[in-house]
């Protein structure tokens, strides 16, 4: 950890990885257990098939072994982290995932928690870990998306069980004194009084406690969700921050290399590109493979784009992650790589 604090200029993104479960789920398997078809999910979702975390597999696990390979890639050690940022609404642990990410990894100098904001968590998370690198109070971050919705899911509810998936993406990042700033700009949002459209609640079952106390049980109950109204806010709001951004920033769609979404559903992702008039092929997806995973779209699918050339060092890509809370947020972003 920087020992006093010097005002840094800005952030550089150094490295990434990812990592799914091994099981594939594919429309046809669903179709055994609800009432679907392949060809409703494909045409609907754009969705051909989820990973699901199978019974050797965790949360700390995924992430860490997507935190190898952003460090990796990097060319970093794990000891050379100041901070772990573990975006997740599913923790192998209520109380919280990262430090067991951290002990995993022998990131014996970092400091690790949790942060939860659901399909925007990631998001929140690299601009809350830009902050600390921007006061100087930290030199380098790994911030990890990691979730395992799987677990949360009403497997007999064919209106939500077909579009979510487990996976877990990571980004490392340090602080620059060149000038250099790889977040050019960021908004971010939440709406709690729209929060019932899309929930993970607790149950409400009250046992005796003492005399006339009683208690709340712990456990939750499965994914809640209403699909239209989820849809309707995404499709409003997703391309009304990036406007309001490219805007801010003084950023024209054709400035841009890359469009990247948080991975929900394929006509989402073509309604907002529309509203922005970028073009399709500018347009990240890899919703085919995984569905939504909710915390690790974004670090997933930049993951694959860098590894496959698609993101090359210099590339502007506009970013936004958005769901359960409400909760939505947009970045400017700029891949810079390994030094
Ligand atoms: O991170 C954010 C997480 N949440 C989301 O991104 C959800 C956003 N919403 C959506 O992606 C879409 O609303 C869904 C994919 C969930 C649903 O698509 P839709 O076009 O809004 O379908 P719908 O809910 O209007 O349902 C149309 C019909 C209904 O039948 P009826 O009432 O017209 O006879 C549903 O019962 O499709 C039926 N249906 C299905 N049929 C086959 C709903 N789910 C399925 C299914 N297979 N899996």
């Amino acid at each position: 950890m920087a020992e006093s604090l010097t005002r840094t200029s800005g952030v550089v993104l150094r490295g990434c990885g990812s990592a799914t479960p091994n099981r594939s789920i594919s429309n046809e398997d669903l179709g055994q257990r609800v009432e679907t078809s392949d060809s409703w999910i494909r045409s609907r979702t754009g969705i051909a098939a989820r990973k699901v975390v199978g019974a050797d597999e965790s949360l700390a696990e995924l992430s860490a072994q997507a935190a190898e390979r952003a460090l990796q890639m990097a060319g970093w050690s794990a000891d050379s982290l100041d901070l772990i940022l573990l975006a997740t609404s599913t923790p192998d642990d209520l109380f919280g995932s990262a430090p067991r990410l951290q002990a995993r990894l022998g990131a014996t100098n970092a400091v690790a928690f949790d942060l939860t904001a659901a399909c925007s968590g990631f998001l929140f998370a690299l601009v809350t870990a830009a902050q600390y690198l921007r006061t100087g109070a930290m030199a380098r971050i790994l911030v990890v998306g990691a979730d395992q919705l799987s677990r949360w899911v009403n497997w007999d509810d064919r209106r939500s069980c077909v579009l979510f998936g487990d996976a877990a993406g990571a980004l490392v990042m340090e602080a620059s004194t060149d000038g250099r700033d790889d977040l050019e700009g960021f908004l971010l949002r939440s709406d709690g009084s729209r929060g019932e459209v899309l929930q993970l609640p607790q149950v409400s079952e009250r046992n005796p406690l003492v005399g006339d106390s009683t208690h709340q049980c712990g456990g939750f109950l499965p994914i809640q969700m209403n699909g239209q109204e989820v849809y309707k806010f995404a499709v409003r709001e997703v391309p009304a921050i990036l406007t309001e951004l490219l805007q801010e920033t003084g950023t024209k769609a054709n400035d841009l290399n890359w469009l990247l979404l948080h991975q929900a559903n394929q006509r989402i992702l073509d309604a907002v590109a529309e509203r922005l008039s970028v073009s399709s092929d500018r347009v990240l997806s890899n919703l085919a493979h995984y569905g939504n995973t909710s915390a690790a779209t974004i670090p997933v699918m930049l993951d694959e784009a860098v590894r496959d050339g698609r993101i090359e060092a210099g590339h502007r890509i506009a970013s936004s992650g958005f769901g359960a809370g409400l909760s939505w947020g947009a970045a400017l972003l700029r891949w810079s790589g390994p030094a």
